[in-house]
């Protein structure tokens, strides 16, 4: 990959661990507070919990990406007892763990802190369920197509992945409000790669290659009033 590639997601990682991470004061105000369901909160979209509940009790699940850790406490909370989730920016995987402890996951979810050559160290078929949300959208696509050969091959036969995705702006769009647009594809954000203007239509051909491709659904955060954002349903 070109050096200045590179560089950009090396920045990118570097800008998510500062900005998923929680004080010492933070995380401790988590374990003294959290409980019941208020994991339930922590999914940004009714369609995601969906999508992980018809999945999560199929076997070895694999939070790719995870951040802090939405969706693998979701599959733990729904009954999945093999649950790994791994991520690059380490603050991250450091607050799910304390989320894990809080909601009493903390034994089922394996959390880890990886470099980016983790997945390809995975087995071939060793899990049944493969979850990457909002990763493979905010990344350089030469390094977004490296973690989907690998997620088609250490994902079991049958077995199913689920990937989310932000919204879908136009080069064109997001040069019209002066946002900074590199290379006609990525978006940059005080000079942090944010996103990857890439459509529907080329994620469907690019993710086609590696899965089947089951539906391709859309859903919305909170307080968005457009079901915008991708969600991709996915099987082997
Ligand atoms: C927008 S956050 C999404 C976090 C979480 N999955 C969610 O849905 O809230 C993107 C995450 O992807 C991680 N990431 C980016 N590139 C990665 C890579 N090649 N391998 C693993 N994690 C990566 C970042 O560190 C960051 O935590």
């Amino acid at each position: 990959m070109e050096d200045r590639l590179k560089k950009d997601f090396e920045d990118a990682v570097a800008f998510w661990d500062s900005a998923l991470g929680a004080t010492d004061e933070e995380k401790q105000e988590i374990l003294d507070t959290v409980e019941g369901n208020e994991w339930k909160d922590m999914v940004p979209s009714p369609k995601l919990y969906d999508a992980i509940e018809q999945v999560a009790k199929n076997g070895r699940f694999l939070d790719y990406g995870c951040g802090q850790g939405w969706g693998a406490l979701v599959a733990a909370k729904l009954g999945c007892t093999d649950v790994t989730a791994v991520d690059m920016a380490a603050s991250a995987v450091d607050l799910l763990k304390v989320y894990a402890e809080a909601f009493k996951v903390g034994d089922v979810i394996k959390a880890e802190a990886i470099d980016e050559k983790w997945l390809a160290s995975q087995p071939d078929e060793s899990y049944d369920v493969f979850l990457c949300s909002n990763v493979i959208d905010v990344i350089p696509l030469e390094i977004a197509e490296d973690i989907l050969d690998n997620a088609a091959r250490v994902l079991k036969k049958g077995g199913k992945a689920v990937i989310g995705m932000n919204f879908y702006m136009s080069p064109e769009t997001a040069k019209e409000r002066g946002m900074d647009v590199r290379e006609n594809r990525y978006l940059f954000d005080n000079g942090v790669m944010r996103l990857s203007l890439i459509s529907d239509e080329e994620w469907t051909a690019i993710i086609g290659k590696r899965f089947a491709v089951e539906k391709l659904d859309h859903f919305s955060w909170p307080g968005e009033s457009k079901e915008g954002r991708r969600l991709f349903l996915l099987s082997k």
